[in-house]
């Protein structure tokens, strides 16, 4: 028989007392996936690390971890001339991201959703990359034109809780500084910002701001989310 798996406790989320039980909802939901067992058995005795669900449900919004078969939906999306104007460039062949994908397949170090609507159509994109101790970075956030205008913030707020459920205490990112809209965007949430380069802004956010941000906008994920893996 084998030895009882340790219970890993994600040591970032904060009690269940504090910002009106959001924390305790994040702290069910880890428990419910089953977060600290599979942190535990895929080696990760202390602190967070990259867990690749098959889907995340959120209230309007499902973020599903990509596969090969996404690889001319997201050349599509990240070429198309409006949004791909502050992301790195990519390829408009569909050959290398289906390369790039199946290696994404067995990289534990990423975790590239597709953000869906309920009825199941594409409408974005969303990464988690570049863990530093316990501070995730994301970025590849891609909201396709026409998508509900509560999108951006559920699947920001999606991409938080789910963090937040892994253990992580912090998030940090870049934003091109001519990408006002989404640096203000971060900032609302409450980022602070770490530095700048000649293009980039450079910002990280603690889970206690985090947690403020899932609290006042609640409405726009009032049950949390629900991990499948
Ligand atoms: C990044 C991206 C996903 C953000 O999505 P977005 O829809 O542009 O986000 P917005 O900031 O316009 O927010 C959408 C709506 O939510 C509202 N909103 C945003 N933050 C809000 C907040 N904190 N409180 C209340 N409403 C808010 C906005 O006012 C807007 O409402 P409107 O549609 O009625 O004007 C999208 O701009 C995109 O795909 N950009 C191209 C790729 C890119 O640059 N990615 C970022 C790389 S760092």
């Amino acid at each position: 028989m084998s030895a009882a798996i340790p219970p890993v406790i994600p040591s970032a989320i904060p009690s269940a007392s504090d910002q009106s039980g959001i924390a305790a909802q994040i702290q069910a939901c880890a428990h419910d996936a089953g977060i600290a067992q599979r942190l535990a058995q895929s080696g990760h005795t202390s602190g967070p690390a990259y867990l690749k669900p098959q889907k995340i449900l959120g209230h309007k919004l499902v973020l599903r971890n990509a596969t090969v078969a996404d690889a001319s939906y997201i050349v599509a999306l990240r070429t198309d001339e409006q949004k791909s104007r502050f992301i790195s460039s990519t390829s408009a062949e569909v050959r290398p991201q289906e390369q790039w994908l199946e290696k994404y397949a067995s990289d534990d170090k990423q975790i590239y959703f597709i953000i869906e609507n309920m009825e199941g159509e594409n409408i974005g994109t969303v990464r988690l990359y570049d863990q530093q101790a316990d501070s995730f970075c994301w970025g590849s956030w891609i909201i396709q034109a026409g998508a509900a205008s509560s999108s951006s913030i559920e699947s920001a707020l999606m991409v938080y809780h789910y963090a937040l459920a892994l253990g992580f205490q912090n998030a940090h990112f870049e934003v091109r500084k001519a990408n006002e809209s989404v640096w203000k965007f971060h900032e609302r949430f409450g980022a602070k910002k770490t530095g700048e380069t000649a293009n980039d802004l450079h910002y990280s956010i603690a889970a206690s701001d985090i947690i403020s941000s899932l609290n006042r906008y609640a409405k726009f994920l009032p049950r949390g989310i629900q991990i499948q893996f």
